[in-house]
């Protein structure tokens, strides 16, 4: 079992022994034109992640850990754990990170939603942005290149675990598709009181009577830019 950067539930993330490809990290993606209004830095770009944006990465997660319930997590990774986090996603699921004019922006990544071989077409989703660049957009094209690429790993469920209350991260994930499916009541305690926490579930592909095997991230020729 391995931390994750959500804190909130460790997985071991999918370990391929087939993986021969090493992921592109500077794949690019065609980037959508960003709303008016939005004060971002004209275009955002997504592409997959590196270990060395570890440091960039945890900037962006820290003030979550240290201020926030949104994580479980009570401390800080170091540098070096998370880019041992981010080098184990990759081992078989995407880690994407969204870039603006001033640096990244925002993450998300897939992992493991049980280790169980039953569970192969399940994943765990999981997004942060930077606090001051929420709101813009950035969340919403993370996960939906994250979907486009899950859906060419065969990926059918697609599964968030989120501490309760976050209308937030709640509100965000009905936007896009989830519903609640789990609720459970105080398992977490951090800053001096329990928090409950929910599952949330999308659907995003079909169940096939006898689905083929999950394709390892590292398996596929990833084109970026095709924004649905
Ligand atoms: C939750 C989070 C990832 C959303 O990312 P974001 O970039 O702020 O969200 P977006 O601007 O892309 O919004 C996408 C859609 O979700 C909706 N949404 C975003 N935040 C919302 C909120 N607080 N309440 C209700 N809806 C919300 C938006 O209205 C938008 O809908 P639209 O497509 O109709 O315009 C981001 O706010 C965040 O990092 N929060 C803290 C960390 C966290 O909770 N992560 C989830 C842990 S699994």
């Amino acid at each position: 079992m391995v931390r994750l950067p959500n804190g909130l539930c460790e997985r071991r993330s999918m370990t391929n022994a087939l993986a021969a490809k090493e992921i592109s990290a500077s794949r690019s993606i065609v980037p959508p034109p960003l709303d008016e209004g939005t004060n971002m830095n004209h275009r955002l770009t997504i592409r997959m992640a590196s270990e060395d944006d570890a440091a960039e990465l945890l900037a962006i997660y820290a003030p979550y850990v240290t201020g926030t319930a949104i994580t479980f997590e009570y401390t800080m990774p170091t540098v070096e754990e998370f880019r041992r986090r981010i080098g184990s996603v990759l081992t078989g699921y995407p880690f994407l990170v969204a870039m603006t004019g001033d640096g990244i922006a925002g993450y998300a990544y897939a992992s493991a939603f049980k280790e169980r071989a039953a569970y192969n077409w399940s994943a765990e989703t999981t997004v942060y942005v930077r606090q001051e660049r929420r709101g813009a957009g950035i969340g919403k094209a993370l996960y939906l290149e994250l979907e486009r690429i899950l859906r060419e790993q065969r990926i059918v469920n697609l599964n968030a675990c989120i501490s309760y209350p976050n209308p937030g991260s709640i509100g965000f994930h009905e936007r896009m598709g989830y519903r609640t499916v789990g609720h459970f009541t105080k398992c977490g305690y951090k800053f001096g009181r329990w928090w409950d926490m929910i599952w949330m579930e999308k659907m995003i592909g079909e169940h096939h009577p006898v689905p083929e095997p999950v394709v390892p991230v590292t398996r596929l020729d990833l084109h970026f830019g095709g924004r649905q």
